[in-house]
């Protein structure tokens, strides 16, 4: 079995101490840094780009998982796959040739990732499951952390797993949104491996290495 994935997102992390806040979390066993950029346009809120994961390229070895909110993924794609990205995941919401962008995302050499917003069906992702390295299911509506957990997704995140089992995929199966250690076992058992965690490992009251040993503790072996 494949082990299972903690991705804390830096969307809460402390910016001013943005790089020794990365090595705590490299060093308390995160699999991969999760980073959130938003365009003010297809979210509300307006983040980060390029420029930042590039500096968290050069601050840790991790995997970065990049989760683009942004209108028009295509144009910036290079642009994320030179500063580093590892995974680049685009919302079908905003691919009109999903096929298209996952396939150019792997000519990038990053792992292609497809997301969906909760009010998204899971049949809108037909076209790319057979391409997608990883499938996000956001279980929150996409734009700040420390939302709380939406249990109406647990049934698609159960119905992308059928899916994807259906495809003898290999996907990671992803979830973003709301994750703790009271929400994570729900969202496993319902067929996720791999979870972003923002608030959860970031602002939790022992620090970082608590806040990811309390989601790990939780999970099978
Ligand atoms: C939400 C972002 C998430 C967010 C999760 O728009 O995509 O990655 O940072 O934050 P928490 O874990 O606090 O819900
Ligand atoms: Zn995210």
């Amino acid at each position: 079995m494949k082990p299972y994935i903690i991705a804390p997102s830096i969307l809460s992390a402390d910016f001013t101490r943005l790089g020794e806040q990365i090595a705590e979390a490299e060093s308390a066993g995160a699999d991969w840094l999760h980073v959130d950029v938003m365009d003010g346009h297809f979210v509300p809120n307006l983040t980060m780009g390029p420029f930042v994961v590039e500096a968290c390229r050069r601050a840790t070895k991790l995997p970065l998982d990049v989760h683009l909110m942004i209108e028009h993924p295509e144009n910036l794609l290079e642009a994320f796959a030179k500063a580093g990205a590892s995974h680049i995941i685009v919302h079908v919401e905003t691919c009109p040739d999903i096929a298209g962008t996952l396939k150019t995302i792997k000519s990038l050499g990053c792992k292609a990732g497809v997301t969906l917003n909760p009010a998204t069906p899971a049949s809108d992702l037909e076209l790319a499951l057979p391409l997608a390295d990883q499938v996000l299911v956001m279980t929150v509506h996409p734009g700040y952390s420390g939302q709380e957990f939406m249990p109406e997704m647990l049934s698609k995140v159960a119905e992308i797993r059928r899916r994807l089992d259906a495809l003898h995929s290999s996907a990671w199966l992803e979830v973003d949104g709301g994750i703790s250690a009271a929400t994570i076992s729900r969202v496993r058992e319902a067929g996720a491996d791999a979870f972003v965690a923002a608030s959860a490992v970031f602002h939790h009251p022992d620090g970082i290495a608590a806040g990811i040993r309390s989601l790990r503790k939780v999970l099978p072996n």
